[in-house]
C-alpha cells in the first residue's frame, strides 16, 4: 500500500477513490502547465540535423514560421509552422501524424489537417525524384483543406531551405509557443486542465 500523501493509494485503477483522482488532477494540472517547455526541448533535437538537406531541421522550421509569420498568418498557423516536422525524431516513417497529433487539441480543424497531410502535399516538389508520384496529392483534390495545405507548402514549407535566409531565433516563437498550447480547444481532458 502506498502511504505517501502525495500519491494516490490505488494500486489498480478499479480501488480509485475521489480523493485519488482530486490528487492526480492537481499533478496533471501542473504537468500541462510546463507542456511548451517540453515541446521547445524537443524541438531543439533538430538542431544540427542536416540529412543531406542545406538547412538543418530546426532552421527548417525557423525558416518555415518566419515565412508564414511575415505573410501575416495567425499564432496558431505559425507555430504549426513552426512544428509541422518536429516529428522527424520519433515519426521518422510518419513525421507529419506525430506534429499534428500534438497539435490537434490547439488548432483549428484546418490547421490539424494542414500538419497532418502536408507530407503528401509537400511530395509534390521531390516523390519523383524518388521513384514516387508527385501527384499523390491529388487524391485529396476536391477536399475543403486542399488548397490551405497546398499553399502551406508552396509558400513556406518547400521554400524554407534557403541557407542566407534571415530567419526569426526560436526565441521569437516561444511566447507564441506557450500561448498556443495554454489551453485546449479540445481534448478529452480539456476540463481537467481549465479547472487546474
Ligand atoms: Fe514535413
Ligand atoms: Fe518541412
Amino acid at each position: 500500500m502506498n502511504d505517501q500523501p502525495d500519491r494516490a493509494q490505488f494500486t489498480a485503477m478499479e480501488h480509485g477513490t475521489q480523493a485519488d483522482w482530486s490528487l492526480i488532477a492537481g499533478h496533471f494540472g501542473q504537468f500541462a502547465k510546463t507542456l511548451p517547455n517540453r515541446v521547445l526541448t524537443h524541438l531543439r533535437l533538430l538542431d544540427g540535423d542536416y540529412g543531406g538537406f542545406p538547412v538543418d531541421r530546426l532552421e527548417h522550421s525557423l525558416q518555415t514560421a518566419t515565412r508564414a509569420h511575415r505573410d501575416g498568418r495567425d499564432e496558431a498557423y505559425v507555430v504549426m509552422a513552426l512544428l509541422h516536422d518536429i516529428g522527424d525524431t520519433l515519426g521518422t516513417y510518419n513525421h507529419p501524424e506525430i506534429g499534428a497529433a500534438m497539435l490537434r487539441p490547439f488548432v483549428s480543424e484546418e490547421v490539424h489537417w494542414i500538419a497532418n497531410t502536408h507530407g503528401v502535399f509537400q511530395g509534390y516538389y521531390f516523390f519523383h525524384y524518388i521513384g514516387g508520384d508527385r501527384d499523390l496529392r491529388e487524391q485529396y483534390r476536391g477536399h475543403p483543406h486542399f488548397e490551405a495545405c497546398a499553399e502551406f507548402c508552396e509558400k513556406y514549407d518547400q521554400a524554407a531551405f534557403d541557407p542566407t535566409y534571415d530567419s526569426a531565433p526560436l526565441s521569437f516563437f516561444e511566447p507564441m509557443v506557450g500561448r498556443v498550447f495554454a489551453r485546449p480547444i479540445q481534448s478529452l481532458y480539456a476540463k481537467a486542465a481549465a479547472e487546474a
